[in-house]
């Protein structure tokens, strides 16, 4: 199939630099950006165009990390940090999705927002349910959105109702892994909840399982300070705690691994993460509601890292990556005027990059317009943040004000190729 979309066209290539293409042609032949035009060519001239001339048109928003059962209780529980709040909360939230009536009606209501959010692709945290997570899977299938939805594994240091033997643990890990394989567009991810919640021998069999059936994997890494002394006081026979998952086999190299947070990584550590080709998902939502800290991407950035963006839901309180992106912009000048003044704060131009292409390429060719890269692309509907100067602003001036109102209003979503519903 092969059409083109019209419109006000802004994306990136290169962090800090972007293109943009008033009332321009996106031309798409199965599912696969084949061009951004001025004019159709002649050899796509009577091909499908769906028009949106005036709109602004960026490529889909990539949340590489967030918990969807957790979204049950999203924008509540802010007033403990990491370690605490597991307990309290979290853990007994997520106790509930054994019950699938439960798990039906809080993944529908999940879903429904997803559908309608400007995300196109997603990282997801289930629970170590395999019902519940296999519904979750079936249904986003009919979505169209794409995205990874891992089955947790958890083994240790959890409340009881919420904590597997490593055996079961493995066993329930591989059919879900054989029950999910007709599924097109949502795959399994392996998701070792965190170190304090996995022995190493069950680390060592998700590592074991990963490389078997190629997949990636995602994790939390250096969220907290005090999870951290945890992760040390358990673990002498490592240098830190990313070593943990590298002595185990679950950092990087063969595989795709992405780590959430990296809030106070060492140096050892990030020349682990930088060796091993890992990706972050940075969560700065998250990271100021459970008072984790603030990230160094900069760093990150500068070292060559590969770092992409998140919601984290529901420590992070909000579904929106338009919010994550001025989070990210935000922590990153409060860290640069209260912390380290050589880490320069981020910018629009940078945290539209880490929102698209950044974190698209966990992903394959994702996140942008160009050439050979897969087609996600949301259409912006600006009519509610109306201005008196509109035909005068550049487009990423246009796109700016998506990220400092709160409008996440869209006209149209396309993933992968295909135009989805959102209503
Ligand atoms: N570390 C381990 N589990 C979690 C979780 O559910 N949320 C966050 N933010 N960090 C974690
Ligand atoms: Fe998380």
């Amino acid at each position: 199939m092969i059409f083109a979309i019209r419109g006000d066209i802004l994306y990136t290539k290169k962090l800090g630099v972007v293109s943009e293409n008033i009332d321009s042609y996106i031309i798409c032949e199965d599912g696969i950006v084949k061009g951004v035009y001025k004019t159709i060519p002649s050899k796509y001239k009577n091909i499908k165009v769906y028009d949106y001339k005036n709109k602004l048109i960026i490529p889909g928003l990539v949340d590489t990390h967030l918990h969807a059962p957790q979204y049950s209780f999203i924008g509540m529980h802010m007033d403990l940090p990491l370690l605490l709040w597991l307990n309290k909360y979290t853990f007994k939230e997520e106790t509930q999705y054994k019950n699938m009536a439960y798990a039906k009606k809080a993944y529908n209501i999940f879903i429904k927002d997803l559908k309608k959010s400007p995300t196109t692709r997603f990282s997801l945290f289930a629970t170590i349910h395999v019902p519940a997570t296999l519904y979750l899977m079936e249904e986003l299938e009919k979505t169209n959105l794409v995205g990874f939805v891992g089955k947790v594994n958890m083994d240790r240091n959890s409340i009881k109702s919420l904590q597997e033997t490593t055996d079961k643990s493995l066993k329930d890990t591989l059919f879900w892994i054989k029950a999910q394989e007709k599924l097109k567009r949502i795959k399994p991810i392996i998701t070792p909840r965190f170190v304090p919640s996995c022995s190493l021998e069950l680390l060592k069999g998700l590592s074991k399982i990963a490389n078997e059936y190629k997949l990636p994997i995602q994790s939390h890494l250096s969220e907290n300070k005090s999870e951290i002394e945890l992760v040390k006081s358990l673990h002498k026979e490592s240098s830190c705690y990313g070593s943990v998952y590298d002595d185990n086999g679950l950092f990087g190299n063969t595989t795709n691994t992405i780590m959430a947070h990296c809030v106070w990584s060492e140096d050892k550590e990030i020349n682990l993460m930088k060796n091993k080709k890992l990706w972050v998902a940075h969560c700065p939502s998250s990271n100021r509601n459970l008072s984790s800290g603030m990230a160094p991407i900069r760093r990150y950035l500068d070292e060559g890292i590969k770092v992409s963006l998140a919601t984290d839901v529901a420590g992070g309180s909000y579904l929106s990556m338009f919010r994550a992106m001025e989070d990210a912009i935000t922590m990153s000048k409060m860290r640069e005027c209260m912390v380290d003044k050589n880490l320069r704060a981020l910018n629009i131009k940078e945290v539209f990059y880490l929102a698209t292409k950044g974190g698209g390429e966990f992903f394959g060719k994702v996140g942008s317009f160009e050439t050979g890269y897969e087609l996600d692309a949301i259409v912006l509907d600006e009519k509610d943040i109306p201005t008196v100067h509109m035909d005068k602003l550049k487009l990423i001036e246009r796109f700016e004000r998506f990220v400092y109102r709160p409008n996440d209003k869209l006209i149209a979503k396309f993933v992968a190729g295909k135009k989805i519903n959102i209503n």
